[in-house]
């Protein structure tokens, strides 16, 4: 995988990205609120992984258009509420002031939610997938998003803050606020490719181990990154008292699981049959393993 062909991918989905809210209104600027935090940057990681795997399944990647349009909604709907008061209060998101800090809570609170609403709109009028195709993408998607999914995960977040959690639950909460999403972006390229049954577990399985490699280096980078090149401040966790990675087993600690996962999610993609071209999957690993943002 070059880094022509990985900013290719990431200029397509931002064109896209760029068309998908119309400007026009009911008279209010709400519009100009959500699409202040999407088009705010991003490193686009859920769309690209989505797109690389529908490509590794031999499928043109131009179908997961929609799909990966709707997960960076949906996520960048997550990032608003997350960095709302009551949540984690943060001002910097994306190298910005973050959505609240610049159109109010209450605004932020809605631009979510329509972005949340509009990621389903996306998926139902794509006029290139089946209809029994989308109806999965949908079931997967409001799952993954949902009490079960993100929501949940975020959820035990908020109701753990300021108590000591033990690791097994620190690793559900990773899996469901951090995973489901991650998990959706490798699980959509299934739904729409339709491989056989091993591929579509041992892509399963690399996904669960991506979502806790994302989050223990996200919990990492909180501590121990550089706020320039995350765009967001780093202390956050500490300061809103969080079990993180790093709480609990410490910096070494946290680097031994993501080894460890590090090394679960390429044991996946060797056990594909060889028919697969894994080399822009396990670039991926490799970036999740060595990102600074
Ligand atoms: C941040 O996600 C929130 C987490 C799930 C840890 P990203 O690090 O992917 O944020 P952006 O999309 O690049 O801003
Ligand atoms: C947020 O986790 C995950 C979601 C938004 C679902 P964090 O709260 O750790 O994310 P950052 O560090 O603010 O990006
Ligand atoms: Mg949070
Ligand atoms: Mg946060
Ligand atoms: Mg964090």
């Amino acid at each position: 995988m070059t880094n022509n062909k990985m900013n290719q991918l990431i200029k397509e989905i931002n064109q896209l990205l760029g068309q998908t809210i119309p400007h026009s209104s009911l008279g209010t600027d709400l519009e100009d609120s959500m699409r202040y935090s999407l088009e705010a940057g991003g490193k686009r990681i859920r769309p690209v992984l989505l797109l690389l795997t529908l490509d590794m399944l031999s499928t043109d990647y131009k179908l997961g258009y929609t799909s990966a349009l709707s997960l960076e909604m949906i996520h960048t709907y997550s990032l608003i509420h997350d960095d709302l008061p009551p949540m984690d209060n943060d001002d910097y998101r994306r190298g910005k002031l973050t959505n609240h800090k610049v159109y109010g809570e209450w605004k932020a609170i809605l631009a979510g939610d329509a972005l949340l609403t509009k990621a389903f709109d996306v998926i139902v009028n794509d006029a290139n997938l089946k209809d029994s195709v989308k109806m999965n993408l949908i079931k997967r998607l409001s799952f993954a998003s949902g009490h079960l999914g993100m929501v949940g995960g975020q959820t035990l977040d908020m109701q753990s803050e300021g108590s000591a959690i033990d690791l097994n639950t620190l690793e559900h909460i990773h899996h469901a606020k951090t995973g489901a999403l991650l998990k959706f972006a490798v699980m959509a390229a299934v739904d729409i490719s339709e491989p056989e049954q091993n591929v579509a577990d041992l892509l399963e399985t690399y996904s669960e181990h991506l979502g806790l490699m994302f989050q223990i280096k996200d919990d990492l980078l909180d501590v121990y990154g550089d706020e320039t090149k995350l765009g967001k401040a780093t202390g956050s966790d500490i300061e809103n008292d969080k079990s993180t990675y790093v709480s609990l087993l410490g910096q070494s600690g946290a680097e031994e699981k993501l080894q460890s996962h590090t090394k679960s999610a390429y044991e996946c993609l060797e056990h594909l049959p060889k028919q697969y071209d894994t080399r822009n999957l396990e670039y991926v690993i490799e970036l999740f393993n060595n990102r600074e943002s």
